[in-house]
């Protein structure tokens, strides 16, 4: 007994019915429904022949035959949790033939063990910035600080920078990492062409982070990328009560590197994180959408506000601009992230982040509740001001992710604030 479509889900199924069936077979827990949490730290193997195959996998030596073939041996490697959870959000990317996730407890050690798996000492790493601080701070100062590897930012919106950074350094660039939407400033970079740029000009592979827009929204693997990076920690897990990171690799034996570089350098997410977040999966393309649908009118309201001087989301990009034709060509929809500028500066973004009742005063983004922060001097405080003004924020920038609270709540909110400055 057991259902047929739980490791792998028919073509035709749409990503609802994808991210709330793949993963699970009821039959293997004795028909529950939910999977049960695997609080578990070590694993009993049938016999020693498996036992070593599953270490020989844990060590990235060999991939399984088969999906089937799956064991874990210790939590610290991998554990039933983590497996459906992975199954489940891998089947969502589009535009690669086999693509495969490996779970991480955040985010950014979901990044920076890319980065160990892809690069050496003496090799170049090229980022585009604007890109999250955190990631920000980990590429320019720890990556080149403590391992030697060449650490080079460029401008990814401009073609120009990125192609000439890849051919000064061809012989030695390993990774090229974007972030696109970028945090906070929304800037769009095309995947397609610098996916292109870096496959034609050295060996490197293209390393996407698609946090902001999500598995539903956009598809770095049909535009070329190599690699997708998540903080899970956002729409994925979408409640704001956990830490979460994914690394989902076209090429499954890169993939399981990857994941041997995390079984080795020891950080491990806990299975009830991972359960959590495999609940959250199910309602994750509701979420994303609603809250979008949210955005869209909070977008509307702030920008025709007498107290605004700036509002950066999508659906304002000039329609003659290369934005507008990378936003359409890439995005299927404008996301929940909305930048704005009020009148006046920085006394004037503190006085409306201390005024809101319903959006909290806190970072992350991607969550149920809606929340603001100042980019300038929460997040991205460690970017130097040329860099913040470059990627188009400044002193009174305001960043908003957008929850799926009622949309009328949430303008009466920001109204009331404004009417503070
Ligand atoms: C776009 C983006 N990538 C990566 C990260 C890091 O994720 P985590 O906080 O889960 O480590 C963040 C965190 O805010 C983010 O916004």
């Amino acid at each position: 007994m057991g259902k047929s479509n739980w490791k792998k889900p028919p073509k035709e199924w749409k990503a609802k019915t994808r991210a709330a069936h793949v993963g699970y077979d009821p039959f293997l827990s004795m028909g529950a429904v939910r999977p049960p949490i695997f609080a578990v730290s070590t694993f009993s193997t049938e016999d020693a022949e498996k036992l070593e195959h599953m270490f020989r996998r844990s060590y990235g030596f060999e991939t399984p035959l088969s999906p089937d073939e799956e064991w874990p041996i210790y939590t610290r490697v991998s554990n039933p949790n983590f497996i459906m959870l992975c199954d489940r959000i891998q089947c969502l990317e589009q535009g690669a033939e086999d693509p495969t996730a490996v779970y991480f407890p955040s985010g950014l050690s979901a990044i920076f063990t890319t980065v160990l798996t892809l690069c050496k000492p003496g090799d170049t790493l090229i980022f585009g910035y604007p890109v999250y601080g955190g990631t920000d701070h980990l590429l320019r100062h720890h990556v080149p600080e403590r391992l030697g590897i060449n650490v080079v930012p460029v401008d990814a919106t401009d073609l120009n920078q990125v192609e000439d950074a890849l051919k000064k350094h061809a012989d030695t660039v390993k990774m090229l990492f974007i972030e696109t939407p970028a945090n906070p400033s929304l800037a769009m970079v095309d995947i397609q062409k610098v996916a292109d740029l870096i496959h034609q000009n050295s060996d490197g592979l293209l390393v996407v982070d698609n946090t902001f827009m999500s598995p539903i929204l956009q598809h770095p693997f049909m535009h070329s990328a190599d690699i997708v990076v998540y903080s899970g920690t956002k729409s994925i897990g979408g409640h704001s009560d956990l830490i979460a990171g994914f690394v989902i690799d076209r090429d499954k034996r890169r993939a399981f590197r990857v994941q041997s570089v995390r079984v080795s350098t020891g950080p491990t997410p806990s299975a009830f994180d991972a359960w959590l977040l495999f609940r959250s999966m199910d309602t994750l393309e509701e979420r994303v959408l609603k809250a979008q649908k949210n955005a869209k009118k909070i977008a509307r309201f702030l920008k025709e506000h007498n107290k605004i001087e700036r509002v950066i989301y999508p659906d304002f990009y000039d329609k003659k601009s290369s934005e507008w034709e990378i936003f359409q060509k890439q995005c299927e929809g404008p996301g929940s992230m909305i930048t704005f500028d009020p009148k006046g500066g920085k006394k004037e973004a503190y006085t409306i982040l201390n005024s809101l009742h319903i959006f909290g005063l806190a970072v992350s983004l991607g969550g149920v509740e809606s929340l603001a922060e100042s980019p300038w001097f929460h997040t991205h405080m460690d970017v130097s001001d040329e860099d913040k003004r470059k990627s188009r924020f400044n002193p009174q920038t305001v960043r908003l992710s957008v929850g799926i609270e009622d949309a009328d709540d949430l303008c009466n909110d920001l109204d009331q604030a404004l009417a503070k400055i």
